[in-house]
Order: structure tokens, then C-alpha cells, then sequence
């Protein structure tokens, strides 16, 4: 057992739709860990950072390498695309940024290579009902790994068992859709498979080093992909990512054990936004759509898809309290509110079948619930410069405590900007 009180593991998780804003969350707690990892997803994530030198998207590696000397880690949970890895690590240190000793992978992370791609755009294309993916192979790889067939980081350490493995999948894939264009595809899969000699002396066992960091008192963050209503088993089933993306993959993606994991912070939007397919209850009238989609700059930051947008939904927030044993709220783009009269937070759903105030397990009846809201007072006033709670004005703490009440679950921090000083500590 760690000797209690030895470190601290920290879970932060999106408790929406994806998108919450964990990226800057991430980055601004990452001044205060040793270790940031990644523990689910793949290249679908787009955590984005702002600092002085500009933006940085940060698709695979963990929003903690913006700052010098983390140790950022790639967990078993994780689906690797490789080749967009290494695009992103010379990115990165085109940019100045030093990663020389500083991520490790998961010998136990599943590759994600070009036919998953492949696989995943076809589908989306063949498919009469789409899910609207990212198109970046996080189903066909997850598929892969669930089916005891995929490809794991360890085997790069095996040249020719990768090598074969990786021609099995490719053709795999080709049967699957016989008659789609594969040209190119093959020289893709070698060019994947060039980057192994990168890899192998990046790999490490995630778990222990998680593990012996916090037994000698370091302190751990976990970032979570996507968000608590996309997850495999939680979310609106099929409009979902493959991957357990609430807390309890964090443990699972990483190789601790439950017990390791101190606090979960559940980051969530003032508002709700969500891109893909599927439904969202409290979504805005086509007029406020617009209007807060421009206000908050809602477009993915993976794909370049404009997000849908609508009003706070408690169901949503007390479903992420529960699966995820949330223990503090992030509430971040607080501001994009600022210039809106009146504000609404739903409670319940109105069904069919009477007043539900817990997430229905039928995704096809969100599409038919009426959400039951509460109408509280705007603020219209400038928040981007509040650095405490007192700052803020008192509409927008009125706003906060409903929040925190509905959700039972305390605020801990609010985002008013995307500068990593806009942030408020509670
Ligand atoms: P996939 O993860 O690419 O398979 O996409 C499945 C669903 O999750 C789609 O609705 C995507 O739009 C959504 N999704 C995946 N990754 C993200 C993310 O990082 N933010 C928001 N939505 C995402």
C-alpha cells in the first residue's frame, strides 16, 4: 500500500461533451505536479493552450510539456497514432520546446496506424447512421485491441513480429472495404512503422512510474480526453468515443489501482457545446447558437467543426458528479457569458413518460425531452479581469452557487480567458 498522504494523484476529467477547456485547466495545474499523463483517446483530443510565445494544440502529448522539466507520460489506455505523434513532438521542439528525457509511452499502449484511419472513414462514409467521428481511427483501433488483435507499443521492440502484424491489419482492412481506394495506404503503413526506432527508448511502464512517483511524495496529474457523456459505457451510446473517458479510466489507463487516486477535478463549460452527431438537450435556438459559438470560439480544435452550443445542463453535471466521484469543479469560459441578459440552467428532463432528473440510459428519448429550466439574471459586465470570486459580480457568483448546489460538488476554480492568469483559485 502507498504510505498515506506520500503524494498526491490528481484526476482531471472532462464532465460535458469534450471541449470543457482541460487543456488550459491542465496547464495551469501542471505548475504544481512532476508528472502530467495522458491515460485514454488518441489524436481525437485537441487540448488547447494559450501562452505568451502564442497557441499550442496539443493532440497526443500531455498539455504538461509546456513547462520546462515535467515528465509526461503516455498510458496504457492511450490509442498511439505514431506518425502524428512524431509530427507533433517536432513540432513542438521546432517551437523551442525541450522534450529531450521528458514523455514516456506505455509499452502497453495499442498503435493506432494508418488502416485505422482508413477503417474509420469509411465507416463514417458507409454508415446510415454516423457518429460523426473525428476521423482519426480511435473506433477501428479500440476494436482492434478489444477484439485481441492490435498492435501494442512493446512490439516495436520486435521489428519482424510488428512487421507482420502490421501487414495482417492492413489487409484486414482492405477486405473490409474491398472496393475503396487504398492507394497510398501501404506506403503510409511503412512510413508509420519507420518511426519504431524513435519509439523504443521512449517506452516505459506507465503504472510503476506513477506508482514509485507517488510513494516518494511527487504529485501526479491524469488528463483525461474527451468528456464524461462521451464515454463508451456513460455517455449517449452510440454518439460516444471508444474509450472509458471518466475517472475510473484513469486508473485502468495508467496501471494504478483506484485507491491511488486523491481528488478528481471535473472540468466543465459555464455553458454546454458539443460537435459530432448525437443528441444535446439544452441546445440553443438557432440565434443564440450562433451568437455564443462566435463569443466563445466554438469550433473543434481537431477537426475545424463548428460545436453545437446550448445552456448548463445539471442532468449531464450530476451524472459526471456520480460516475466520475468528482471532488471540485473547474468552471471555465465563465466570460463568453458576460453580454448575455438572462442565463438558464436545466434541471430535469420532461419526458413522455413524466420528470427525469437523472441521465436517461435511452439516447433516442433525449432526442424527445423538453429540459426544465431555471431562468437566473445575466451579469453583463466584464469577468475577464477577476482573479477571485470577489472580484466577479454578484450574478456571476449567484451563477456559480446554483452550479455548485445542483451538482453538490465545489467549485475550485473558474477560467475567465484563455491566458493562463485568467483563472480563478477558490
Ligand atoms: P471519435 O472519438 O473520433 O471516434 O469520435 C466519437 C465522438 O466523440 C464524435 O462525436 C466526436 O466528435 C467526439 N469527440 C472525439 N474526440 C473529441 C474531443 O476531443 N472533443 C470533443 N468531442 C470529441
Amino acid at each position: 500500500m502507498r504510505v498515506a498522504g506520500a503524494g498526491r494523484c490528481t484526476v482531471v476529467v472532462g464532465s460535458q461533451w469534450g471541449d470543457e477547456g482541460k487543456g488550459k485547466i491542465v496547464d495551469v495545474l501542471a505548475e504544481e505536479v512532476d508528472i502530467v499523463a495522458r491515460y485514454q483517446g488518441g489524436a481525437n483530443a485537441g487540448h488547447t493552450v494559450h501562452v505568451a510565445d502564442g497557441e499550442f494544440v496539443l493532440h497526443q502529448i500531455p498539455s504538461g510539456i509546456l513547462h520546462a522539466d515535467k515528465r509526461c507520460l503516455i498510458g496504457n489506455g492511450v490509442v498511439l497514432d505514431v506518425a502524428r505523434f512524431f509530427e507533433e513532438y517536432d513540432g513542438l521542439a521546432n517551437r523551442g520546446i525541450d522534450l529531450d528525457g521528458r514523455i514516456g509511452v506505455s509499452l502497453r499502449a495499442h498503435l493506432l496506424l494508418p488502416y485505422h484511419r482508413w477503417l474509420d472513414q469509411a465507416r463514417e462514409e458507409a454508415a446510415s447512421s454516423q457518429i460523426g467521428t473525428t476521423g482519426r481511427g480511435i473506433g477501428p483501433a479500440y476494436e482492434d485491441k478489444a477484439g485481441r488483435r492490435g498492435i501494442r507499443v512493446v512490439d516495436v521492440h520486435a521489428p519482424e513480429r510488428l512487421a507482420a502484424m502490421a501487414r495482417a491489419g492492413l489487409e484486414r482492412a482492405r477486405a473490409a472495404f474491398p472496393d475503396r481506394d487504398a492507394a497510398g495506404l501501404a506506403e503510409e503503413l511503412e512510413g508509420a512503422l519507420s518511426t519504431a526506432p524513435r519509439l523504443a527508448p521512449l517506452t516505459t511502464e506507465t503504472g510503476e512510474e506513477v506508482w514509485s512517483a507517488l510513494q516518494g511524495g511527487k504529485h501526479v496529474l491524469l488528463e483525461g480526453a474527451q468528456g464524461t457523456v462521451l464515454d463508451l459505457d456513460h455517455g449517449t451510446y452510440p454518439f460516444v468515443t471508444s474509450s472509458t473517458t471518466t475517472a475510473a479510466g484513469a486508473a485502468t489507463g495508467i496501471g494504478v489501482g483506484p485507491t491511488a487516486i486523491d481528488e478528481v477535478l471535473g472540468v466543465v463549460k459555464a455553458y454546454t457545446t458539443r460537435v459530432g452527431n448525437g443528441p444535446l438537450p439544452t441546445a440553443f435556438s438557432p440565434e443564440m447558437d450562433e451568437r455564443v459559438r462566435r463569443l466563445g470560439g466554438e469550433f473543434g480544435a481537431t477537426t475545424g467543426r463548428p460545436r453545437r452550443c446550448g445552456w448548463f445542463d445539471a442532468v449531464v453535471g450530476r451524472l459526471a458528479a456520480r460516475v466520475n466521484g468528482l471532488t471540485g469543479l473547474a468552471v471555465t469560459k465563465l466570460d463568453v457569458l458576460d453580454t448575455l441578459p438572462a442565463l438558464r440552467i436545466a434541471t430535469g428532463y420532461r419526458t413522455p413518460a413524466g420528470l427525469v432528473e437523472s441521465f436517461p440510459a435511452d439516447t433516442a428519448l433525449l432526442d424527445r425531452v423538453e429540459p426544465v429550466y431555471e431562468e437566473l439574471p445575466g451579469w453583463q459586465a466584464n469577468t475577464s479581469e477577476a482573479r477571485s470570486l470577489a472580484d466577479l459580480p454578484a450574478a456571476a457568483r449567484a451563477y456559480l452557487d446554483r452550479v455548485e448546489e445542483l451538482l453538490q460538488v465545489p467549485v475550485r476554480m473558474v477560467s475567465v480567458g484563455t491566458r493562463r492568469q485568467q483563472i480563478i483559485r477558490t
